[in-house]
């Protein structure tokens, strides 16, 4: 209520032209250990080097800062994707692209996020990897964790997680080497943004 947006003079395409490419969304969802972040930095580091503008979000950079207050319950959960959305959709607006990466394990949560950030400036990513072999990998040692009972809620174990049936693309870590994956990423990429 009584909030009156201001007009700015420069806008998102403003940016974008300056930019000279489109910016989006880039979403990793998947279980934690599936290679997100291993996958969203690879990618980026490409589009880097290619001169296009990105900046990462991921749980390091936002659940240590801006959600610090939330916790891993459904409700939380469901805050922190729709606080990191109106911020990704910020960075879209600077005429960014953004590599976002967070297990978003519900379905409507992900559509929450889809319907902030816009149909057309948003692209999912899913990373497909076995709730096995992450446990096996357990790089943080945090499945362990879950299953002595230390961790609540945790992802795969004691909290669901809901695989995208339509993402605009799928990694089977199993079967793809990571650096083949993030250069089909790329590939998928380098159409939507429309590099002048
Ligand atoms: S969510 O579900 O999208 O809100 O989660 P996200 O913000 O991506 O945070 C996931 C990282 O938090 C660590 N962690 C947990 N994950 C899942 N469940 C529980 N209970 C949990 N507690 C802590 C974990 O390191 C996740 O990092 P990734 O990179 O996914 O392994």
């Amino acid at each position: 209520m009584n909030i009156v947006p201001h007009d700015f003079h420069i806008c998102r395409k403003d940016r974008q032209d300056l930019k000279k490419h489109r910016s989006f969304v880039v979403w990793f969802t998947g279980l934690s250990g599936s290679g997100k972040s291993t996958l969203a930095n690879m990618v980026e580091k490409k589009l880097f080097e290619a001169g296009i503008h990105t900046f990462s979000l991921d749980g390091d950079n936002i659940r240590k800062g801006l959600n610090s207050n939330l916790g891993f319950n459904a409700e939380d959960r469901r805050e922190n994707l729709r606080r990191i959305s109106e911020v990704a959709k910020l960075f879209v607006n600077s005429g960014t692209v953004v590599i976002a990466s967070f297990i978003s394990p519900l379905k409507a949560d992900r559509q929450v996020v889809k319907d902030i950030i816009g149909d057309d400036d948003f692209i999912e990513i899913y990373v497909n990897t076995p709730m096995e072999v992450c446990e096996a990998r357990d790089v943080k040692g945090l499945y362990k964790k879950a299953r002595a009972g230390e961790i609540r809620n945790f992802t795969g174990i004691d909290a669901p997680y809901e695989a995208p049936k339509n993402p605009d693309i799928e990694i089977n870590t199993k079967e793809e080497e990571a650096g083949k994956s993030a250069e089909r990423i790329i590939v998928f990429l380098q159409k939507k943004l429309e590099i002048k």
